[in-house]
């Protein structure tokens, strides 16, 4: 068995992607010409062409340019059931979605056209592939947190539905210690709290994210290995990183996949995850973002069962979910060497 057919076949969780980051070119120019949007792209090739990116601010700009194609509850539909489509052809048994919510509320889209869209998709898929998966409200971390405490009220009638909160958008200027009153208020509503950190922020943003947030998963968190006192914390209290390394790539965070930190991170003991975060953007999905890392870093089967294994750890799903997942993952790692023995 190849390593593309190992990761092919590997069961596993997608903990950290962006709903509005999957939006493919084709599906792009379409919903373009459905609502109407006038863009500065005519073709897919252009749109694709656009697609290179000098840092995460750069990447924003363009991203929240592109969610203007996306209007009606069917537009929020299509996207989120294209990406759990994909997911599922990667054999993802469950995926935790992240929405940025403001960024469609802002330009006058209501509340429950965005998420109607996103829940009926969620239920599809559920339905017709038998794939789990839950929704994460991400605030924008540009904004204030008035605003994000407003949001966290409009979302009342949702509340049975939503998994959690989480924190992204432009990092640098805007650290988690702004955001620790919303981060409170979720927790005490019982909702699981997540934030991106140490992408292109510090070290002490990670910090800051653990121990002011109190969050349960760390977005990225590339730079916690500038502080190993930070590390040796993270390994204790066992708080997972959903790591993003396309991502990484393509906001030159690294100067190619080689350096890329993903190894360090694992051989610190620390529990990692791989995920697409933005994965129209970046050039791949979950497997694409596996197999980047194996090839680059030599990682091998028991590597990459470990971050599989690590997905399901880290994912907010039940105790039984849990067991039967790893289950699978077992499965799939004794079908492999019986076919390599065979
Ligand atoms: N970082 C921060 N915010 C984001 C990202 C990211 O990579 N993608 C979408 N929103
Ligand atoms: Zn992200």
């Amino acid at each position: 068995m190849t390593p593309e057919q190992f990761v092919a076949g590997l069961p596993k969780a997608e903990l950290h992607m962006h709903i509005e980051g999957s939006i493919e070119p084709a599906l792009f120019l379409r919903l373009a010409r459905r609502n109407g949007v006038a863009l500065r792209w005519q073709t897919e090739d252009e749109l694709r062409d656009a697609y290179r990116f000098t840092d995460l601010q750069d990447f924003l700009n363009l991203y929240y340019d592109g969610c203007r194609v996306l209007v009606a509850p069917q537009d929020f539909h299509d996207v989120t059931r294209d990406y759990l489509r994909r997911a599922h052809a990667d054999r993802v048994l469950h995926a935790e979605m992240f929405l940025g919510v403001q960024g469609h509320t802002s330009r006058g889209v209501p509340l429950a056209a965005v998420m109607e869209g996103v829940f009926g998709a969620m239920d599809a898929a559920e339905a017709e592939d038998g794939m789990s998966s839950g929704l994460i409200v991400v605030v924008q971390r540009h904004r204030s947190e008035d605003e994000a405490l407003a949001l966290l009220e409009e979302l009342r009638p949702w509340y049975g539905r939503l998994l959690g909160f989480g924190l992204g958008g432009a990092e640098l200027g805007n650290p988690p210690s702004k955001f620790a009153g919303f981060f409170r208020c979720c927790r005490e509503r019982g909702f699981k709290v997540v934030a991106h950190a140490g992408e292109e922020g510090p070290a002490a943003y990670v910090r800051e994210a653990v121990e002011l947030l109190q969050v349960q998963r760390v977005d990225h968190g590339n730079a916690c290995l500038d502080d190993p006192a930070l590390v040796a914390q993270l390994v204790r209290l066992r708080i997972p990183l959903t790591v993003c390394p396309l991502s990484n790539l393509k906001l030159q965070l690294v100067p190619s996949m080689a350096a890329h930190p993903l190894r360090r991170l694992m051989d610190a003991g620390l529990c990692v995850t791989v995920n697409s975060d933005d994965p129209s953007y970046f050039g791949g999905y979950v497997n694409d973002n596996y197999l980047a890392c194996q090839q680059a870093l030599g990682l091998g089967r028991d590597d990459l069962t470990s971050l599989a294994r690590n997905s399901f750890e880290a994912a907010f799903i039940t105790p039984e979910q849990r067991s039967a997942a790893f289950r699978a993952v077992d499965a799939w790692v004794a079908h492999s060497i019986q076919q390599a023995a065979a």
